[in-house]
């Protein structure tokens, strides 16, 4: 066949996706439809499950490692080239969607479904994974499996990490669900190359009326647990001027990292004014600064008692890392000066830190490529999320397609993508493997 025409099922890969989102599945009250499968949990065993079985169906090779990372194999004609990769992730925080990971996972299955079903040999090995605790949501840091992967974090530690919910230890709820597997990790050899199909998560893409984003880079992203500890008293008769009470400073920090986000935009916004008009600007950021205290536990967390202690985090990113390491500073100095003024004490324990990452020049130019060559619209974009393809980025040339999200949203149980964006970027991803397999 004209091997340009080849398509892959979209029927098939939106079943798949529907069957896998109703492992661990969640409903809103009008109708929404999101997954709660957070990493190393019963439903993300049985999430992982469904998709090994569809691996094995399939005729894959499929290996475990040693931090539950799966990695199905489909051979190609010269046993000495080194594999492509496709995959993501299939681990949801705790109010996720169908689609953030699942997406990217699936239609790297679709894709070797679809050369199986034509047999379509190629000279390149195919592999499609998913890796472990992508999500960071249960266990920080976020992509953990796929930098363990790449020996950027050392396996020993990683399955020390605790889980923020219940303070499981991550190597035993591995070995509880089943997936701490016999292969070794880090891998002992890179794929050729990485592509990873996944959700925008954000407007972008919907705003401008585009299909396919053709992503550049990740922006940076730290994660910081603050714990500030005051002392636990009555609320009704402990003096204002006697109290020690750690919300305060708390709430005075979320306040101020959205206020530090905001006056980091307006900077930018002068920057590219400035620029506009003839000058060069001499400093400050060129990133998009966004912040967000995303937990917040209060100990005891009672109506009538000064709270004892509180522990939050607080997430910063950045396309700059200059920017992104002046928003630390500064929140840092900003929390110190806060506590002591309520006469508390300041803890605070970094969960995730990962510089800006750019991708292969030439993997953005090949996916540009082949998606305007299956006539889909494409914007060039930085992903405002992590994902896995960050991490593999350190070992092979990588790169990234995005497919939109409706309202922009995700990691919100109404995250949805149409089935007609899915498919394009499917057939993105496929003919981009294929070349890929075929270099
Ligand atoms: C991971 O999904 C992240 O961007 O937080
Ligand atoms: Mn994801
Ligand atoms: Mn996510």
């Amino acid at each position: 066949m004209d091997l340009g025409r080849l398509r892959i099922d979209r029927d098939r890969l939106w079943r798949r996706l529907t069957d896998l989102g109703e492992i661990g599945a969640v409903h809103g009250p009008n109708g929404e439809q999101g997954c709660a499968r957070l990493a190393l949990t019963d439903a993300d065993r049985d999430g992982r499950d469904l998709v090994v079985n569809w691996m094995r169906d399939l005729g894959l090779s499929v290996s475990i490692d040693a931090i539950g990372n799966v990695v199905a194999t489909r051979p190609g004609s010269d046993p000495s080239a080194a594999a492509v990769m496709t995959g993501s992730h299939i681990d949801t925080v705790r109010t996720g969607g169908r689609f953030d990971g699942n997406l990217g996972v699936l239609a790297g299955l679709e894709v070797i479904e679809t050369l199986e079903q034509h047999g379509i040999v190629t000279r390149r090995p195919i592999q499609v994974a998913f890796f472990t605790d992508e999500e960071g949501a249960r266990f920080a840091p976020d992509m953990l499996g796929s930098l363990v992967y790449i020996g950027g974090l050392a396996l020993e530690e990683a399955l020390d990490a605790r889980a923020a919910d219940d303070d499981a230890r991550l190597g035993d709820e591995l070995a509880r669900i089943g997936y701490a597997g016999p292969t070794p990790c880090p891998a002992a050899v890179a794929p050729a190359a990485f592509v990873e199909l996944h959700i925008e998560q954000g407007p972008v893409l919907e705003d401008n009326g585009i299909t396919i984003g053709v992503v550049t880079g990740v922006q940076g992203i730290s994660w910081t647990e603050f714990t500030i500890t005051g002392r636990s008293a009555h609320a009704g008769t402990t003096p204002m001027r006697l109290r020690r009470d750690p919300l305060v400073p708390a709430a005075s920090i979320a306040v101020e990292a959205r206020r530090l986000a905001g006056e980091m935009a307006a900077e930018i916004a002068g920057e590219i004014a400035a620029e506009i008009g003839g000058e060069t600007a001499e400093t400050g950021a060129t990133g998009s600064q966004v912040a967000t205290v995303g937990r917040f536990d209060v100990f005891p967390n009672l109506v009538n008692v000064i709270a004892e202690r509180v522990t939050f985090t607080l997430d910063l990113r950045n396309t700059d890392d200059g920017a992104l390491r002046r928003a630390e500073g500064h929140m840092m100095r900003f929390a110190t000066a806060a506590c002591e003024l309520e006469n508390c004490s300041l803890a605070a324990r970094a969960l995730a830190r990962f510089e800006p990452v750019a991708f292969d020049d030439g993997m953005i130019g090949r996916i540009e490529r082949v998606a305007a060559a299956q006539g889909n619209s494409t914007l060039r974009m930085p992903s405002g999320a992590g994902h896995d393809a960050q991490m593999l980025a350190r070992t092979c040339p990588t790169a990234m397609i995005f497919v939109p999200s409706v309202d922009g949203l995700s990691h919100n149980i109404a995250e949805y993508t149409t089935p007609s964006d899915i498919d394009a970027g499917a057939n993105v991803l496929l003919h981009t493997v294929l070349e890929l397999a075929n270099l």
